[in-house]
């Protein structure tokens, strides 16, 4: 399996630009299911979790092209109702096909996602919601069976903004004639840019003065072309390793107000940005990194996923600072990873304390997910010496082509398999 070799202490400098988002692109892909007319989708970042999902796609029936961040999706005959484990544990974002399948066939059988690194992420919000929609839902060896004689428009209150559960009833209510009510929905920007491409789809979905989402269903949806917003999880963590080795980058094609808390916390802990509609500089700065407590929320709240990035950044600081991680159960498993390089962080259930240190120092690492593993990329990029990150995998299935992007920015970082 991959592994980075990063040789740290360089400041990074430079302009990055920004991939599509992969929790934007991923829903938007599993959308098209709602029609049999084809589908165009721009600036798809080719990344693990999308090349899954468009195996997904094909493997229920749809014909799909991918080529320079363009994908094109036609039907190709009758599209079936059910996926294979397989597919299904290698990215619970695949349990998001539930709801147009059911809307479509009024059957579903997927089988029901794993927990992962990061915590057991139930899907109780989304059986909730389907059986509020008229569906009853069966649990059978591991696999979720929805089905419903007739599915009715309905008033649904999530008990947690879900960002998975908002869209999967989201995009099952566009096929329910009449209207449907989502209320305590999740408000991410990737869900707005879901909501866009419904929308071109011909899917009559709009907020009310409540933030609730008022949704008129249709009979059919036709095909669509859209290309997928900035991802802001992606440029967050650029803007961090540009303030972690004190270097000066430009992040571009993002979109700043996605990541307004980010932001705020950066310039409170001494940096300074210049802000554009459409890009962040991070300008070099040498003095004390001021420790700044964070907790993780909704949207707009502090991004859970960029949450152990920050904590990188905060090993670096001039005190001791808080990281509150509120959303997920274990998504600290970067922590002992940065300990090993010399931080010094304790964790208690979901609290990190971060005493920052003058550096850090390199050293042989794992990466246990997708953030975790960007942390120690970011550690790595600060250490001197050479930090070895392995599991580059789970990195991959949400930076697109890391190692350029980071060596156009002046980083000397190589990717190898020793087992090649
Ligand atoms: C999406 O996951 C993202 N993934 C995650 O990004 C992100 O961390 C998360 O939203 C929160 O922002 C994609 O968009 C593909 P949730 P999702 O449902 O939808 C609990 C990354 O690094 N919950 O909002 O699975 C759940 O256990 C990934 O790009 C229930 O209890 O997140 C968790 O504690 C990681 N029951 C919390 O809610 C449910 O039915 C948030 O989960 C659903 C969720």
């Amino acid at each position: 399996m991959d592994r980075l070799l990063i040789r740290g202490g360089k400041k990074l400098q430079g302009t990055v630009r920004a991939s599509g988002s992969k929790n934007a692109a991923l829903p938007i892909l599993v959308a098209t299911l709602l029609t049999d007319e084809p589908c165009v989708l721009h600036r798809v970042p080719d990344l693990r979790d999308v090349r899954t999902t468009l195996k997904i796609l094909e493997y229920l029936g749809k014909k799909v092209t991918y080529e320079n961040g363009t994908v094109t999706i036609s039907a190709d005959g009758q599209l079936k109702n059910s996926l294979p484990y397989e597919l299904v544990k290698q990215m619970r974002a695949s349990f998001w096909v539930a709801g147009p399948l059911l809307a479509r066939f009024l059957e579903a059988e997927i089988p029901l996602p794993g927990g992962c690194a990061i915590g057991v992420r139930p899907v109780d919000i989304h059986l909730k919601g389907f059986e509020k929609l008229g569906a009853t839902c069966e649990m059978n060896a591991g696999n979720v069976i929805l089905r419903a004689q007739e599915l009715v428009p309905s008033k649904i209150v999530l008990r947690f903004p879900s960002v998975g559960a908002t869209q999967n009833l989201l995009m099952c209510a566009c096929l329910i004639e009449g209207e449907t009510v989502l209320e305590n929905v999740a408000k991410e920007p990737e869900i707005d840019d879901v909501i866009d491409f419904l929308n071109k789809m011909g899917a009559d979905i709009s907020t009310d003065d409540k933030g609730r989402l008022v949704i008129y269903g249709k009979k059919t949806l036709h095909g669509a072309e859209h290309e997928v917003v900035a991802d802001r999880i992606e440029s967050g963590s650029y803007m961090l390793a540009a303030a972690a080795t004190r270097g000066d980058v430009t992040v571009t094609g993002c979109v700043p107000e996605h990541n307004a808390i980010l932001l705020e916390d950066l310039q409170e802990a001494g940096f300074t940005l210049t802000v554009t509609n459409d890009s962040v500089r991070v300008h070099a700065y040498d003095g004390d990194i001021k420790p700044i407590r964070v907790r993780t929320a909704p949207y707009p709240g502090f991004a859970t996923d960029l949450q152990a990035p920050w904590m990188t950044l905060m090993c670096l600081s001039d005190g001791t600072a808080e990281v509150d991680e509120d959303i997920f159960e274990n998504r600290f498993m970067h922590a002992p990873e940065l300990v090993r390089m010399g931080a010094q962080i304790v964790t208690e259930k979901s609290v990190a304390r971060i005493t920052g240190v003058k550096e850090l120092s390199a050293a042989h690492v794992q990466a246990s997910d997708l953030r975790g593993g960007m942390a120690l990329v970011i550690a790595g990029l600060c250490a001197k010496g050479e930090t070895e990150v392995e599991r580059v995998y789970h990195i991959d299935r949400g930076y697109e082509n890391l190692e350029e992007k980071l060596t156009s920015l002046g980083a000397d970082i190589k990717r190898y398999n020793p087992e090649k």
